[in-house]
């Protein structure tokens, strides 16, 4: 990816910098997005100790005017990965309203802001990752708001795919099984649930961020040139069906 521009959403944290840090490997001139500046700071700094390329923006991927000011200085766009994301956990009965639209305004209008301003900033050619889930592709309980978000992110990858192919544009989304991260840190405070979790991927363990990265960075990268469209599952097999012998 020598002198591409890519751009990664919720760059200050688990899959989003180990996107931004492969990138950034593979030549990539990166741009490290995140609602904490420190964070994305951090990601930046370490990208460039390794001798990479980063620039890091503060940005609130749900707010148009924050978008917006995030993207000024950037000055064009070859790559995106949005990987900003929040989880509520809850069946739809129980969710309360601000929790909902905070899920909403976050995992899917901020897919929507985000890649707007990249789409305005792509020449001819380009690729867009969206992060979705496993949630996605199979029903998960409790998960109401968030498995609504990362189902529309999918519908939305197959749109964008279609309207952007004239510009050479390719779209695809990620849909990643657990992940050790700061988002499901809270599962390993629990061994009992950590290891039903586990049991539900049938290569016996849950994701590292740098190996979702391996699979954006490909699907950003000419190696992919001829995929589109695509809803790449990287969830150790959860997503191909459950593990009981029947
Ligand atoms: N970790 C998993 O098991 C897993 C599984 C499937 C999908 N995902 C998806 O992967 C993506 C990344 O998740 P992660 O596990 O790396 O989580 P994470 O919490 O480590 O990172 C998410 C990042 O998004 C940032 N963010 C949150 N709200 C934002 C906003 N309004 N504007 C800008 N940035 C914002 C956070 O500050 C954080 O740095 C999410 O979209 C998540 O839904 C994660």
């Amino acid at each position: 990816m020598h002198e591409k521009v890519v751009v990664v959403t919720g760059g200050g944290s688990g899959i989003g910098r180990a996107c931004a840090e492969r990138c950034a490997a593979s030549g990539a001139w990166v741009w490290v997005l995140d609602l904490k500046a420190a964070a994305a700071k951090e990601t930046a700094d370490r990208i460039q100790a390794q001798g990479g390329r980063a620039e890091f923006q503060a940005v609130d991927v749900s707010c148009s005017l924050s978008v917006e000011q995030a993207f000024e200085n950037i000055p064009r766009v070859d790559g995106l990965v949005t990987s900003a994301g929040v989880a509520e956990r809850n069946p739809l009965g129980e969710q309360e309203e601000a929790g909902w639209d905070r899920v909403m305004n976050v995992n899917l209008k901020g897919v929507y802001l985000v890649s707007k301003a990249a789409l305005a900033r792509m020449r001819q050619g380009g690729s867009i990752v969206h992060i979705s889930s496993a949630v996605a592709l199979i029903g998960h309980r409790n998960r109401a708001a968030y498995s609504a978000t990362k189902g529309a992110i999918l519908s939305l990858t197959r749109n964008m795919a279609l309207d952007y192919a004239p510009r050479g544009i390719r779209v695809n989304c990620v849909c990643p099984g657990f992940v050790h991260t700061a988002l499901t840190a809270a599962i390993f405070k629990d061994p009992a649930r950590a290891e039903r979790i586990r049991a539900l991927h049938p290569l016996g363990r849950l994701g590292e961020p740098e190996e979702i990265a391996k699979a954006v960075c490909f699907l950003l990268s000419d190696d992919a040139s001829f995929i589109t469209g695509a809803a790449l599952a990287v969830d150790g097999g959860l997503s191909a069906g459950h593990t009981a012998d029947i």
